[in-house]
């Protein structure tokens, strides 16, 4: 499968960035001294900020792309089902909710507290990237293809303008 031209790839440049930052809050988790507050809070305002900017990633993706994808495909009267059920398994909206437990009921915790906040969120990190990276790589090879399929070069580039744009407000 050839990689989509540049100009219209609506999925790399957000997603490159996403895998910087789970490789980094990986490494950030890993060296956090959840018995020490302060490394603790910090590491807790990474993921919220984190995990928040993914959300809105998801949001920008269903606003200005899947949302005109599942349009243009009733349209067609053409069903598909990864198109269907695109975000409704990802894990996201979950773990964003595990770090906002923390963030509410683990600050200012006692030391065993955090050691045990801090060994949940390093496995709910692990479980989440494993499915997260999957997702995204559907994203840039099924559906880059079907937008490229279903939208014309000129529409597509229209569209990459438009999530670049609203990613670069994050
Ligand atoms: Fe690009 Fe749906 O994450």
């Amino acid at each position: 499968m050839a990689p989509a031209p540049s100009e219209i790839d609506v999925f790399s440049i957000p997603h490159t960035r996403i895998v910087k930052q789970l490789e980094e809050l990986t490494d950030t988790l890993s060296a956090t001294n959840f018995s020490n507050h302060v490394d603790w809070d910090r590491m807790l305002d990474n993921l919220r900020t984190t995990f928040t900017d993914f959300k809105f990633h998801e949001k920008i993706e269903n606003e200005c792309i899947m949302w005109k994808l599942k349009s243009r495909l009733k349209r067609l009267k053409i069903e598909i089902a990864a198109v269907t059920n695109v975000h409704s398994d990802n894990h996201l909206t979950d773990m964003l909710d595990l770090v906002e437990d923390c963030f509410k009921r683990g600050k200012n915790k006692t030391e065993d507290d955090r050691v045990h906040f801090g060994r949940m969120l390093v496995k709910a990190l692990r479980e989440f990237t494993k499915d997260f990276l999957p997702h995204l790589k559907e994203e840039e090879e099924v559906f880059q293809q079907l937008l490229m399929k279903y939208f014309t070069f000129d529409e597509l580039k229209v569209i990459k303008f438009t999530v670049l744009e609203r990613h670069s407000q994050l």
